[in-house]
């Protein structure tokens, strides 16, 4: 039997592996789920012990690390594969159909949290070793893997590791998969993504809430200082105010736009996963060309005062707000915070006291795809999908993956088996069960083809 054939007759065994997989509610961000993301790491290193020499569980200041290691052929590339095996919060959890983490199988899809993001795509790697291991005796090149579990929080410890790490880690090339395809039966390999920087934002009015009887009308509002501030943050053409915010972007160039508008993207499509009345962006920009290449500034959250059942008068002591920038070349995250404190501190009035913290940065990515390591992606996609692969930018981040270029200067290849419209970090997370059985063959056929590159 060859690897193709191995997995073809173990769908059935693959997908009850995932859905033990995503049956543990590995959330990075809540202090409560720290033993499931513990479990969650234990699973995937008990997984590759089947596989690998090497398995490792890395303890680090938040969440464990995966690492695991397989060297047995010399004289070929040596790939390093990323992935991530924790997952967003699954709340609102009563807009889910079926509960979050009781993966459930509905008209070819796969509901469940982590299904796209990224539990589905890292097991396609694992069932994909699997079957090369099972089939061959061993890998045809050599792997190392790391898989984490932070990668939904900013990805701080490995960020640490790979400085401290250099020379374990050390690959010709590295392969992830926790992107989209560009749409449904169009294989896609992402040459780009975002940078992002995350905010918290604490003002202080009153030093205690106050009655808005007694007071109103004489005490500054918090919650209503923060609104204005958020409403100066764009201009009437949805650009972002902050002086010196655009400075260092580049500018997409008449190559790259072309290629960009001949992919097989659709406003139409687009429109109907967002559901929107109307679109809105930058002007001077197409829609594909905002979400990809194009910095944004977004306001991701905001709270205080009174918000539970009927009425309280209040005026509330403080108001807060989370909010992000989506960076693109080359913008740098350092800077970029610097000036958007600066920019705030002066829009506020003297009336409030402002606490403004920066959660996470991370740089943008965007590399080029001559490396003959993509066209044996190219090559494998074809394979496993029956389709030509596409090449396409996203507007996401993976700070991971401008860490390891930065590091090591060598071909990422993102072979993204999720798509857009997969409720990624939402309710009714799915992936298509045609792209994981699809993957897994692509997957299987890239190591194949990597070993001949
Ligand atoms: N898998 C996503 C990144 C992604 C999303 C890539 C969409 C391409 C398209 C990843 O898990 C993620 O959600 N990343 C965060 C960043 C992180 C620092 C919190 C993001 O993009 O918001
Ligand atoms: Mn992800
Ligand atoms: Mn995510």
């Amino acid at each position: 039997m060859n690897a193709i054939e191995y997995i073809e007759s173990h769908r059935d065994a693959n997908l009850a592996e995932l859905v033990e997989f995503l049956r543990i509610p590995s959330i990075s961000t809540k202090s409560e789920h720290k033993p499931d993301v513990e479990r969650a790491a234990q699973w995937v290193a008990a997984k590759l012990r089947g596989q690998f020499e090497t398995v490792e569980i890395i303890p680090t200041p938040r969440h464990p690390l995966v690492y695991a290691e397989s060297a047995q052929t010399p004289g070929k590339p040596t790939v390093l594969f990323y992935g991530h095996y924790d997952v967003q919060p699954s709340e609102p959890d009563k807009l889910w159909t079926t509960p979050a983490f009781e993966p459930t199988v509905r008209g070819g899809n796969l509901y469940g949290r982590g299904t796209a993001d990224d539990k589905g795509q890292v097991h396609i790697h694992l069932a994909a070793f699997e079957a090369l291991k099972k089939t061959a005796g061993r890998l045809p090149v050599n792997v190392k893997v790391i898989i984490e579990g932070e990668e939904e929080i900013g990805g701080e410890s490995i960020k640490a590791y790979v400085r401290e790490h250099k020379a374990k880690l050390k690959a010709d090339v590295v392969v992830v998969s926790d992107t989209s395809m560009l749409a449904p039966g169009v294989p896609s390999v992402t040459y780009g993504l975002r940078g992002l920087n995350y905010y918290q934002l604490e003002l202080t009015g009153a030093a205690q809430d106050l009655h808005s009887g007694t007071f109103g009308g004489a005490v500054p509002n918090p919650l209503t200082i923060l609104s204005e501030l958020f409403a100066k943050l764009h201009d009437k053409n949805f650009r972002v105010t902050v002086p010196g915010f655009y400075q260092d972007v580049v500018a997409i160039s008449k190559a790259e736009r072309k290629a960009l508008h001949s992919l097989p993207w659709k406003l139409s499509e687009f429109k109907k996963t967002v559901g929107a009345p109307a679109l809105c962006g930058e002007q001077g920009f197409s829609a594909v060309e905002q979400v990809w290449c194009r910095p944004t500034l977004e306001l991701n959250g905001m709270w205080g005062g009174y918000t539970g059942e009927g009425a309280k008068t209040v005026i509330p002591s403080k108001a807060w707000a989370k909010f992000s920038t989506r960076l693109v070349p080359n913008q740098r995250p350092e800077r970029i915070a610097k000036l958007v404190e600066k920019h705030i501190r002066k829009l506020l009035p003297k009336t409030v006291t402002c606490k403004f913290t920066v959660l996470s940065t991370g740089k943008p990515w965007v590399a080029p795809y001559t490396h003959p390591f993509f066209e044996a992606a190219h090559e494998a996609l074809e394979k496993g999908f029956g389709r030509k692969a596409v090449f396409i930018r996203e507007g996401g981040s993976i700070p991971f993956v401008t860490d390891m270029h930065d590091a090591f200067k060598i071909p990422c290849i993102l072979m993204g088996f999720g798509l857009p419209d997969e409720n990624a970090h939402a309710p009714d997370e799915h992936i298509s069960l045609e792209n994981y059985f699809s993957g897994i063959k692509a997957a299987a056929h890239f190591y194949q083809e990597l070993a001949r590159a």
